[in-house]
């Protein structure tokens, strides 16, 4: 007698899918069969059953532009788990010159105690500093096993030059690390924002002016060639074009292990919403793009050369974003998505016809080897934590912000039908979420650490 089975429903775990019950015991996943007894049965007939999300890209409670993200590590993982998200993987934030031991430590402490949910940081920095190349062994023995960098945001201290970016991608290489990159020319992005400055043009349509497609593809051609010199893989964040992605594809058919991310936000909007006397309710950085550039991106998602689709999540409010007076220098950029991210992306895709297959893996499986999460997270072969999001695939809604649990006023998908619903989130074997009522507790989730990364091995993608 397990201790939990879901029974009758379509498992699927990003490349089968198949009817089978799927047992749970304590915190694990015991058993895929047929006629699995259970001291707790669940009938999911007609339901799907999958891997909870992993969304590999958030940021709670981050400093920007004299706000900071509405999401605390509590709130921000519970409105995950309301969206089926079972782990998620924010960033450390380096102070000064410090290294990775320092930022780390002051990032777990501020998180811990705190999440629903598993969670953990990657590494991040803005400079390549000796006690940053000293901490890079410790950080890959840790679990810190991925370096977030920069080739924009110069002004905030976050810019890393060729050779710093180089410099980091061998050592990487060499320790198990994969590095991740925010890819935009910063350069040239500083330099148009300064020119349109200069002509007073400050308002939010000015943003994709100054970060127009070419800066973000020209930094994922560089990255893309430094990984090849360095023998490095190399993984792209928030890929926000048609045209990036197009480069991510194009580097990897020449050989180079680079991997990308997308969001939902670059997949279903388009610049149009800047318009309007709401406009910098959608500011982010990159920008989201001109009409054509998300059904590209939907192309490489379905040709595998965009592995992972996370969300960037960095809600702010509408009085936050409000302070912004008019000029987008003193805007705090991002979006909230970390709970609408698996029905929204789930949704969109199937109305494009993408394999469902495809769809679960870009935000489960594929974040799970990519991150070294393989083995706990991401799957539903016995042994696995049982991390599940049960899914009525004919629940029919519609978007709307009051029904929402992130810690902000708006939904950039307001109005947005949506076919699909997570109606049930399991979190190492604990219900968390139960048909939109919460069960979970602050604090239970734990902080992960993570396998090294292979940079020998090219990922499957089929
Ligand atoms: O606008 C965004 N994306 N804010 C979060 C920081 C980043 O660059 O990912
Ligand atoms: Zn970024
Ligand atoms: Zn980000």
């Amino acid at each position: 007698m397990y201790d939990l089975v879901i029974k009758n429903a379509l498992l699927m775990n990003g490349y089968e899918e198949w009817h089978a019950d799927l047992a749970v015991n304590g915190e694990k996943i015991e058993a895929v069969g047929t006629g699995l007894p259970g001291r707790r049965e669940i009938n999911a007939s007609g339901k799907w059953l999958m891997p909870g999300a992993i969304d590999a890209h958030v940021h709670m409670s981050l400093p920007f532009a004299g706000s900071v993200s509405a999401d605390d590590f509590e709130s921000g993982s519970r409105a995950a788990a309301f969206g089926g998200v079972t782990t998620m993987i924010d960033f450390t934030a380096q102070q000064g010159d410090e290294g990775l031991r320092a930022s780390f430590e002051r990032r777990f402490r501020a998180a811990d105690g705190k999440s629903v949910i598993d969670w953990s940081l990657h590494a991040c920095i803005g400079r390549l500093t000796a006690q940053v190349l000293d901490d890079l062994e410790w950080a890959a023995r840790f679990g810190l096993t991925s370096l977030k960098m920069f080739t924009a945001y110069a002004k905030s201290g976050l810019m890393l030059d060729d050779g710093a970016v180089f410099e980091a991608m061998r050592r990487c290489r060499s320790l198990g690390i994969l590095p991740t990159f925010h890819a935009e020319n910063g350069a040239v992005i500083d330099r148009l924002c300064d020119e349109f400055q200069a002509k007073g043009m400050t308002g939010i349509q000015t943003l994709p002016l100054t970060r127009p497609v070419f800066t973000e593809t020209e930094a994922v051609r560089r990255i893309a060639d430094l990984a090849r010199a360095a023998d490095a893989a190399a993984y792209i964040v928030h890929t926000s074009s048609g045209d990036g992605a197009a480069e991510i594809a194009r580097a990897r058919r020449s050989g180079v292990k680079l991997y990308g991310e997308t969001c939902p936000q670059y997949l279903t909007l388009d610049d149009s919403l800047l318009k309007g006397t709401d406009g910098h309710f959608y500011s982010c950085c990159p920008p989201i793009r001109p009409v054509g550039q998300s059904e590209e991106i939907w192309k490489y998602i379905k040709s595998g050369d965009i592995q992972v689709v996370a969300t960037d999540h960095c809600p702010f409010t509408r009085a936050a974003k409000n302070t912004w007076g008019g000029s987008i220098g003193t805007l705090p950029m991002g979006l909230p998505g970390v709970e609408t991210m698996p029905a929204l992306f789930l949704s969109e895709g199937r109305k494009r016809g993408v394999p469902t297959r495809l769809l679960v893996r870009a935000i489960s499986a594929l974040p799970a080897r990519i991150f070294g999460l393989h083995g706990t997270k991401g799957s539903l072969l016995p042994g696995s934590d049982a991390d599940l999001m049960l899914y009525d695939p004919a629940a029919e809604w519609a978007v709307a912000a009051t029904g929402l649990h992130m810690a902000t006023d708006y939904s950039i998908y307001e109005g947005r039908p949506v076919l699909g619903k997570p109606v049930m989130t399991i979190s190492r074997g604990e219900i968390i979420v139960e048909n939109g009522i919460w069960k979970g507790t602050p604090g239970r989730g734990r902080f992960i650490g993570r396998k090294r990364f292979d940079h020998s091995c090219a990922l499957p993608v089929d």
